[in-house]
């Protein structure tokens, strides 16, 4: 029997914040719902950031009273501050993640704060999250390349990912959040990452935009690395990382995996079934890059 390796579905967060598109509450939870026969053990369901600075996901609060949990299953929820874990414990989330960026730049523009501020931010969400026993994840942005900044350093997302491990985060997700990461330079990241955090405490987090992540996520499994996020239908991007194309499609990262012979307790047509539904939400006339 082939190796076991975790999808994390972020489709209905990390794919649908980025949409033009307002997309009613009714039709996020039938995504999730659809989501939660598949077999994911964990979903990225709500975002509790500010309303002003992503809209499209002001009704994550209704959005997580109104899906039909399956047992097994995490709904996790991201949060930037105090305010954002006190309405993810409001809505029942059964974890949290928190994001900081390697790079300046992104920091900035989506977190209006340096790397150092965001990190002093976190840190008290992380400790009550802790306190309260709801599991945290910490995402890394921009590991190889940040929109503003250029080309990213391997030491940097390895010093954040440290720090991360070092608050008490159960997982790291490193993020090529602009897509165009190269498999060598994945390579050379994780050199530096995994000598500060365990693969095993470890996932990938790779858009898609320069069609390179599932080579990203194989360069990832040579490393050790078992948990990879995606986004059906290859929803997505980020709204404060121009140019940024969605997470690489669950479908698409699925169907690789198993013609290598890994084994993930997906349901590949229950998956298709929610890519479909995903494909369908998008907003129909893109803005041009
Ligand atoms: P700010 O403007 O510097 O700070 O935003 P603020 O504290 O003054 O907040 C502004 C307003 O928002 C205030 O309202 C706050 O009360 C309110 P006002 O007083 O003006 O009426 N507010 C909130 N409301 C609801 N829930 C909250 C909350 N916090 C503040 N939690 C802040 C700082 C961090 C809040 C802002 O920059 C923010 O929300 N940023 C999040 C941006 C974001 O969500 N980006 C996308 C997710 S990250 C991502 O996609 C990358 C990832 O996928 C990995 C990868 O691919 O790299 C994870
Ligand atoms: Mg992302």
């Amino acid at each position: 029997m082939g190796e076991h390796v975790e999808i994390f579905e972020v489709g209905p967060r990390d794919g649908l914040q980025n949409e033009a598109r307002a997309i009613p509450v009714a039709e996020k939870v039938a995504l999730i719902d659809t989501l939660s026969r598949a077999g994911f053990r964990r979903i990225e369901v709500a975002s509790f950031v500010s309303p002003k600075w992503v809209p499209q996901m002001a009704g994550s609060d209704e959005v997580m009273a109104r899906i039909r949990r399956a047992p097994g299953v995490s709904y996790a929820a991201l949060t930037p501050n105090l305010k954002g874990l006190e309405r993810a414990r409001a809505a029942a989330a059964d974890e949290i993640a928190v994001f900081v960026s390697a790079s300046e730049g992104f920091s900035q523009a989506n977190l209006n704060c340096s790397v150092e501020e965001s990190f002093a931010r976190i840190a008290p969400v992380v400790d009550l999250a802790r306190e309260v026993g709801l599991p945290v994840r910490g995402y890394v942005s921009c590991v190889t390349e940040c929109p503003f900044d250029g080309a990213v350093a391997p030491a940097a997302p390895a010093r954040v990912a440290a720090r991360l491990a070092a608050l008490g985060v159960y997982e790291v997700s490193l993020g090529d959040t602009l897509g165009r990461a190269r498999p060598e330079q994945v390579r050379q990241m994780l050199d530096a990452v995994t000598v500060e955090v365990p693969a095993r405490h470890l996932a990938g987090h790779f858009h898609d935009t320069a069609g390179r992540a599932v080579d990203n996520i194989a360069v990832s499994l040579d490393f050790g690395i078992r948990v990879f996020d995606a986004a059906v239908g290859g929803l997505g991007g980020c709204p404060y990382a121009p140019g940024a194309q969605g997470n690489v499609a669950t479908e698409k990262v699925l169907a690789w995996l198993l013609s290598q012979g890994m084994q993930t307790d997906l349901d590949a047509a229950i998956v298709a079934e929610a890519a479909a539904l995903a494909r369908s939400m998008r907003d129909p006339s893109p803005v041009p890059e």
